[in-house]
C-alpha cells in the first residue's frame, strides 16, 4: 500500500509518501516547506500570506517530490483536514480533492493533531514494530493551538481526559516571546535562553496545578511574567534569561505533574509527547524521568518530526486503511468533503 498525504493546517506546505504492508512499512518521500522566515517579520502568522504561499508551492513541492509521473504508483491520498487556519486547510484540501478526483484514486481527510501522535511511529521502531504492547497510552499532545492529555485505548481509539481551557502551552511560550520582545515562534528562543538563566530566580503561579482534573490553564501564567516584568525598573538580558528559565520551568512542571497522575490513574502502558512543543528538551527530560520512576515506557518524536510535517499525515491514515478504521471517499463524494477548522477528534 502506498500513501501520499498533503499537509497544509498552519505555516508549511508539507507531502510525504508512505509505502508497505502491516508494520513493515517505509517513509518513502518527505518535503517540508516552512513559510516562518516569511512570517516572522511580522511576529506571528498572518493568514492570508500564510494561505497564498501554500497556493505558489503545493503543485511544485509535489511535481518535485513526485517527479513527471506524479500519482501512478499512488493506492491512496490523504489530508489534514483540520484542526487548522480555514485558509490554509482549503489550499491542501483543494489540491487533495482535484488529484485524488482526477486520478481516480481513494481520499482520507486526517485529523492533524491525530498526525502528531503519529509522528511516534516514524521515530521509535521499538513502538512500531510491538505497538500492542504499548496500549493504553497516554499522548500528551503540546502545539501552538492545543494541550490535550489523550488516552489512547489502540489505533483510532481515544479518549480526551484534559485540554487547556484558555491558552495552548506553545501558544503561551509565544506570547511571553513576545513580552519580552524575542521573536516568533517564541518556543524555541524561550528554551535557548533558558538554558543560561536562573530557573528559580522568579517565582511564578501554578494555574490549576492541584484542580484534581486533567484540565490545563496558561494565560494566567504568561499574564504573571508580564506583571512581574512591569515591576522591574530595566530589564536587562540577565532577567530576559532568568525570566525565560522561570517560565519554563513552571510550564514543564504542570505538563509533567499532570501527565504522570493521569498515566497512573489509567494504568497505562506507556506515554507519548506530541507536537511543536515536543521539541522542547526541558520537557521531554521531565517527562522521561517521571516515566522511569514509574517503570513507563516514554517514547517522543525525532525533532524533524515535532513540528507541522506531512510524513505524519501519512502514518496516521496508512494505520486508519490497514486497521480498516474509516471509509476513504472515491468518486464524485470527494468533492463532499470540506475543511473542519475546529476538528475534535478526541472525544470525552
Ligand atoms: O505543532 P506545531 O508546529 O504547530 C501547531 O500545530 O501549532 O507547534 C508550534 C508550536 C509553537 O507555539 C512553538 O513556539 C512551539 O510549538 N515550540 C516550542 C519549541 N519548539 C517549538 N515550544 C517550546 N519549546 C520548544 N523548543
Ligand atoms: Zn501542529
Amino acid at each position: 500500500m502506498r500513501v501520499l498525504a498533503i499537509e497544509s493546517s498552519c505555516d508549511e506546505t508539507a507531502l510525504a509518501v508512505i509505502s508497505g504492508s502491516g508494520n513493515a512499512w517505509f517513509l518513502e518521500k518527505n518535503a517540508v516547506f516552512s513559510q516562518i522566515a516569511i512570517h516572522q517579520k511580522f511576529g506571528g502568522i498572518v493568514p492570508e500570506v500564510a494561505a497564498r504561499k501554500h497556493a505558489e508551492t503545493i503543485i511544485p513541492l509535489l511535481t518535485e517530490t513526485l517527479g513527471e509521473n506524479k500519482l501512478a504508483d499512488i493506492d491512496y491520498l490523504a489530508v489534514t483536514a483540520g484542526p487548522g487556519l480555514i485558509t490554509s486547510l482549503l489550499l491542501g484540501v483543494t489540491a487533495a480533492k482535484s488529484l485524488a478526483y482526477a486520478s481516480q484514486k481513494p481520499l482520507l481527510p486526517v485529523n492533524h493533531m491525530e498526525g502528531h501522535i503519529y509522528s511516534n511511529w516514524l521515530s521509535n521502531d521499538e513502538l512500531k514494530n510491538n505497538d500492542k504492547n504499548y496500549f493504553p497510552s497516554l499522548a500528551l499532545v503540546v502545539s501552538g493551538g492545543h494541550t490535550e492529555l489523550v488516552l489512547m485505548k489502540g489505533h483510532g481509539d481515544y479518549q480526551l481526559l484534559g485540554t487547556t481551557l484558555d491558552d495552548a502551552v506553545g501558544e503561551a511560550f509565544d506570547k511571553v516571546a513576545k513580552i519580552l520582545k524575542l521573536g516568533y515562534p517564541g518556543g524555541p528562543i524561550v528554551s535557548k535562553l533558558a538554558l543560561d538563566g536562573d530557573e528559580n530566580f522568579y517565582d511564578l503561579p501554578r494555574p490549576m496545578l492541584n484542580s484534581g482534573d486533567y484540565n490545563f490553564s496558561f494565560s494566567g501564567l504568561k499574564t504573571a511574567v508580564l506583571y512581574t516584568l512591569e515591576k522591574e525598573k530595566n530589564i536587562t538580558q540577565e532577567a530576559v534569561k532568568n525570566m525565560c528559565a522561570s517560565f519554563q520551568k513552571v510550564a514543564v512542571e504542570i505538563l509533567v505533574k499532570k501527565t504522570i497522575k493521569a498515566a497512573c490513574e489509567y494504568k497505562v502502558k506507556s506515554v507519548l509527547l506530541a507536537g511543536g512543543v515536543a521539541a522542547n528538551q526541558k520537557l521531554k527530560t521531565g517527562l522521561q524521568s517521571v516515566c522511569d520512576k514509574n517503570n513507563l515506557p516514554f517514547f517522543f518524536p525525532e525533532l524533524k518530526y515535532t513540528g507541522d510535517n506531512a510524513a505524519m499525515i501519512a502514518a496516521a491514515a496508512y494505520y486508519k486503511l490497514q486497521n480498516h478504521l474509516e471509509q476513504t471517499l472515491v468518486g464524485k463524494d470527494i468533492f463532499n468533503l470540506g475543511v473542519k477548522s475546529n476538528w475534535q477528534i478526541f472525544n470525552k
